[in-house]
């Protein structure tokens, strides 16, 4: 049996059980700012479980796509995953344990043909708010469990999902399958790691209030959860998740794409660690949310999975500048549009969204890799301090997290605590900088400062001209000497193009353009195609400076009032500022 049978056996006998199969939420939660993913089945469905009515009824299935950060690091065994898949089933306020059991043990033993002797259950021993659920208990004992297969354990197993998080919660029953050659023990030792977990029974009548207690729900509800990959790899008889139809074909692709075999031990966890990586990728970016690599969030999750999917490809000698992600992804996509329209639906996204941050992390990692190797080369005591771990984020687009991987795999620690000070404190002075160019742009504004300023606008103006419409500024410095200028561009620059840049910006110097100052409503002014850095930092009316027809832009000034008054502007030095961005510094003579 593959994983789609589980799935359609799975719903289909819920149906046929009076329930309603609804559509899996998406993976970045609707209407939650205060969480990142959808951890669990059940968790687009807290208001129902709160008591609101569901306009499907109050019995409803379906297979949830989860994805948990959680366990990063143990990803590349057997069993772990960023992503999964949650079957579940949900009662809200109609059935209650009895039938939930029941179903539960039919389903497993019946539809799914285990031999009830490979399986073992725990319910919960009890606490001060609830009794021991001898109720549940005696329920497994009327199907066939016998008492030495069943454990009563406390509040850190039997209660979902804990006891601090707020919201709906309760005890539960667990139910466990041997996993293993050896021979099945009479009794259940919940221990003992040959016995896996494979579905999760809860019983959620209670909500965790703000005050710390925990109130009646005004239902008594049932929200189980059981796990498609692990249950999966159960029923084809595998130990290895990766093992089972659901990643045979995806493994299959890592090992045509890299030439090695998937049973190497050398290479066994970098093709799992991918394989994981590469299906989360496809759902986050797939999600109609829209999420894009960045430094926050969803944003930030989703850059690392891509950057360290790509790290170990190198350790595959895969060649990263060949279409390999995308062949990866497209397999993917193909295997679970089915399930997840929304996966065909933003198929060209996905596939650019890797793509792009492939470009962007694969030009700077492999100086990334080498400068790590000279740190690590040079320290006296072990820990990668600070400075260096932020040079590596800052400059080499290392996730901390990378870092930190990478000291590990060499048995050294990274000052992580210091890395987030450091990393806090840049983004106040980059915030403060950003507020400074709003109140007017420079620190001092002498007579070189002013024309540095004007000439930022004129460069600005240039490379739009000659390397495309993409460009826009991300920053710039000026002292009375010399003005440095960065700006959105992923390829170093040729001297051809850095020629015509500089002869561009001396032409305007020629032209004698006036420079206007004028105030206007922000709308007008983005109306009229004004460049702004920080569009949202300026109020309603601002102050745009405009060049004749080559520049206009939002900016406090100050300037010189003709392009002639600049001299003659030449460019020293063009190079890589951080990932797709680079810096120019030139002087005024
Ligand atoms: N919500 C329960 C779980 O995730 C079923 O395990």
């Amino acid at each position: 049996m593959n994983n789609i049978n589980l799935k359609e056996t799975y719903l289909n006998f819920f149906e046929k059980k009076g329930h309603k199969i609804i559509p899996s939420a998406p993976i970045i939660p609707e209407n939650d700012p205060t969480c990142l993913f959808n951890t669990a089945g059940m968790q687009p469905l807290v208001p129902y479980l709160k008591g609101e009515t569901h306009p499907e009824g109050n019995r409803l299935a379906d297979v949830q796509k989860c994805f948990r950060t959680n366990d990063l690091d143990s990803i590349g065994d057997k069993t772990h995953h960023t992503f999964f898949e949650m079957l579940g089933n949900w009662s809200l306020g109609d059935y209650f344990k009895k039938e939930s059991i029941a179903w539960s043990f039919e389903l497993l033993t019946k539809e799914l043909n285990i031999p009830v002797k490979k399986l073992a259950v725990t319910v919960f021993k009890g606490n001060e708010i609830v009794p021991a659920d001898n109720e549940s208990a005696d329920i497994w004992l009327s199907l066939g469990i016998k008492k030495e297969r069943i454990a009563f354990l406390g509040e850190e197993n039997n209660w979902w999902p804990n006891m601090e998080m707020l919201g709906p919660c309760g005890p539960d029953t667990e139910i466990f399958y041997w996993r293993s050659e050896e021979q099945v023990p009479e009794i259940f030792d919940p221990e003992d790691e040959n016995w896996v977990e494979i579905w999760n029974n809860v019983f959620m009548q209670y909500n965790h209030e703000q005050d710390g207690t925990f109130a009646p729900l005004k239902n008594k509800n049932v929200d189980t959860g059981l796990g498609v990959e692990r249950v999966t790899a159960i029923l084809e008889g595998v130990t290895d998740n990766y093992k089972s139809s659901i990643w045979r074909d995806v493994i299959a692709k890592i090992e045509e794409i890299s030439g090695l075999d998937y049973n190497d031990e050398k290479y066994t966890r970098s093709m799992r660690i991918i394989a994981d990586h590469i299906r989360a990728i496809v759902m986050i970016s797939g999600d109609n949310a829209g999420i894009k690599p960045s430094n926050t969030d969803q944003g930030y999750i989703l850059r690392r999975l891509i950057r360290r999917t790509i790290r170990y490809a190198k350790n595959l000698n895969i060649d990263i500048n060949t279409n390999w992600e995308q062949e990866l992804a497209e397999l993917i996509i193909n295997k679970y549009s089915k399930y997840y329209s929304e996966l065909e639906k933003n198929k060209e996204v996905i596939l650019e969204v890797l793509k792009n941050e492939k470009i962007k992390f694969n030009r700077t990692l492999e100086k990334g890799l080498r400068e790590f190797e000279k740190i690590t080369n040079n320290i006296q005591d072990n820990v990668i301090n600070k400075d260096l771990a932020f040079r590596l984020y800052d400059t080499y687009g290392f996730p901390i997290e990378l870092t930190e991987e990478l000291a590990n795999e060499q048995g050294l620690k990274v000052d992580t605590e210091g890395f987030k000070q450091k990393f806090k404190e840049h983004q106040e002075k980059s915030r403060a900088g950003s507020e400074q160019k709003f109140k007017g742009g420079l620190a001092s504004t002498g007579e070189m400062e002013t024309k540095y300023h004007t000439a930022t606008h004129l460069l600005n103006a240039a490379l739009k001209q000659v390397l495309g419409g993409h460009v826009h500024q991300k920053g710039s410095n000026i002292t009375a000497e010399r003005m440095r200028f960065d700006f959105s561009h992923e390829a170093k620059m040729t001297d051809e193009e850095k020629q015509k840049v500089e002869g561009l910006v001396n032409e305007y110097i020629k032209m004698s353009i006036p420079v206007e100052k004028m105030e206007m409503k922000k709308e007008e002014a983005l109306e009229l195609g004004a460049e702004a850095m920080f569009i949202d930092k300026y109020g309603d009316i601002v102050t745009v400076y405009k060049i004749g027809d080559v520049s206009i832009e939002l900016c406090g000034g100050p300037h010189v009032r003709n392009t002639s008054e600049l001299g003659t502007f030449k460019i020293k030095k063009e190079e890589a500022s951080s990932a797709g961005v680079r810096r120019i510094k030139a002087v005024l003579i």
